[in-house]
């Protein structure tokens, strides 16, 4: 079946207008994953309680089947077999999260768990033996909740909490880790978490609490940016980013242009213009929407703090790379008047009062939220690339839901689609991308879809304790692409 599948795929691949489908010779390949997702051991040692080890035992009913990262995919125990599967994937990198509440039980520096310090030294040591570089994200939806009784990141304090975590992490770690991400998908993290409150914790406050969130996530890298700046990069040289932006959203008819730059700057310039403009700041479009849209609930101000001239410069420049997640992409216009807006932001855009579509001709995934539109990608790193300049991307996050079982051809298509867009992006475009990350390497918990959305290379059989981990057919299909460099498989 799998060669089978590998003949069928040659043959489309040659339809691809690109003649040399080699990727750049220091092009890396990853896989992803993160803490709640997969670790388990929730409890175990002194690991404390994280915010969704809370959430989705107060907020069973927000998750789809009801289930919990309780034991996951246990790779608290089986962080061997993960690096094994690493390995068989011949992966360049392993892009994986650190628990917060694992490393600092209390959330703040004043006590280091030794088990969670040793957990995290065990991967990365192990990764690195099998000539894998560790690939760390340092916030992946995973606060102790310690921290979040405090407000988490509604209070102005989270981003020095955060730092702090983040010094932490560089010292123990920043010899051998040479990437991180600080914050994985503040937007997301933001937007449901603290506006509509379908992740942990769970917050419902889309005035409030979803703009104190974009603020002092924003904060929170750039303090652990310029920490690693001032005491750590001379020793160890390495990179640092933070992720984002799951969505490209395109016009529906030529009249939607300007009301689709917007929404692309409100859902990735908010994160995006203060780190990688030259002016820094929230952009511009942005603070005058959400000032009116303010005006219009009768506040005297916008519901978007400001940011002062410090903490503007303070978050400019705080990059050396850009890292694109990438999954799905929709056409947008503007409501007609009366029309039904669904909620943001996995519907529609209320407050730019515009209809976000899922085109009919997309292949749909096996999550609600999913269909399939590849050039969204390229058509991002185009997008970002004019607005900020040159950069160097890498692709954190990629990756379709699809049915259980082994064969999963869908999975196939869409790695190989995106894989052939950012080669259109390098080699016709000229865009520096250096590095691709599948997401991701097991199917695990899928927030609030639970076991229900499966993403990964590995099948995990979630029936038995043992967790026995199974490579699909995409696991075979992706190893071959990076063992030959090229799409040409
Ligand atoms: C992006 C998130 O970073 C990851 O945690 C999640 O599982 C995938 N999207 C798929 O929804």
């Amino acid at each position: 079946m799998l060669s089978l599948t590998v003949v069928v795929l040659g043959f489309v691949i040659k339809g691809l207008c690109l003649k040399d489908l080699h990727f750049p010779p220091d092009f890396m390949f990853g896989a992803a994953s993160s803490s709640y997702q997969i670790e388990g051991a929730w409890n175990v040692s002194d690991k404390a309680e994280g915010i969704w080890d809370r959430f989705t035992r107060v907020h069973k009913d927000r998750i789809l089947d009801g289930s919990n990262g309780d034991v996951a995919c246990d790779s608290y125990h089986l962080w061997e077999r993960d690096i094994e599967m690493a390995a068989e994937l011949g992966l360049h990198f392993y892009r994986f999260s650190i628990s917060w509440s694992r490393l600092l039980p209390n959330g703040f520096s004043n006590y280091i768990s030794e088990d969670g310090k040793k957990y995290y030294n065990n991967l990365i040591d192990g990764l690195l033996e099998r000539g894998i570089k560790p690939f760390v994200s340092l916030y992946h939806q995973d606060m102790p909740q310690k921290l979040q009784d405090l407000g988490g990141w509604a209070n102005p304090y989270s981003s020095d909490w955060f730092a702090e975590y983040a010094r932490i992490a560089f010292k123990l770690y920043g010899d051998r880790v040479k990437t991180w991400i600080t914050v994985n998908e503040p937007f997301i993290i933001c937007e449901a978490a603290y506006g509509m409150g379908f992740t942990a914790p769970g917050v419902i406050d889309p005035e409030v609490g979803v703009f104190l969130c974009n603020k002092h996530t924003l904060l929170a890298h750039a303090k652990a940016y310029r920490i690693y700046d001032a005491e750590f990069r001379h020793m160890y040289n390495g990179e640092l980013s933070v992720s984002n932006q799951p969505f490209w959203y395109f016009p529906y008819s030529e009249e939607d242009a300007n009301i689709t730059e917007l929404l692309l700057e409100y859902t990735n310039g908010r994160y995006t213009h203060p780190i990688y403009s030259k002016e820094g700041g929230f952009p511009p479009g942005i603070l005058q929407v959400l000032k009116e849209s303010s005006e219009k609930q009768g506040y005297q101000r916008s519901n978007l703090p400001q940011l002062t001239k410090n903490e503007i410069e303070l978050i400019k420049g705080t990059y050396d790379f850009f890292a694109v997640n990438y999954y799905t992409s929709r056409l947008v216009r503007k409501a007609e008047p009366g029309e039904n807006l669904g909620p943001w932001p996995m519907q529609d855009a209320p407050v730019l009062n515009a209809k976000l579509i899922m085109d009919p001709k997309w292949k749909l995934g096996e999550s609600y939220w999913f269909a399939v539109y590849p050039e969204g990608l390229r058509r991002q790193l185009q997008w970002l690339s004019n607005k900020y300049g040159a950069l160097k991307f890498i692709v954190t996050e990629n990756g379709y839901p699809d049915k259980p079982g082994f064969h999963d051809i869908n999975r196939i298509m869409y790695y190989k689609q995106h894989l052939e867009q950012i080669l259109l992006a390098i080699k016709e475009d000229g865009i520096n991308v250096t590095g691709y990350t599948a997401w991701t390497m097991m199917d695990n918990f899928e927030w609030s879809e639970g076991y229900q959305a499966k993403f990964g290379l590995y099948d995990v059989d979630f029936s038995s304790p043992k967790r026995t981990r199974t490579p699909k057919a995409s696991a075979h299909y992706y190893s071959s692409i990076i063992r030959a460099h090229s799409l040409d498989v």
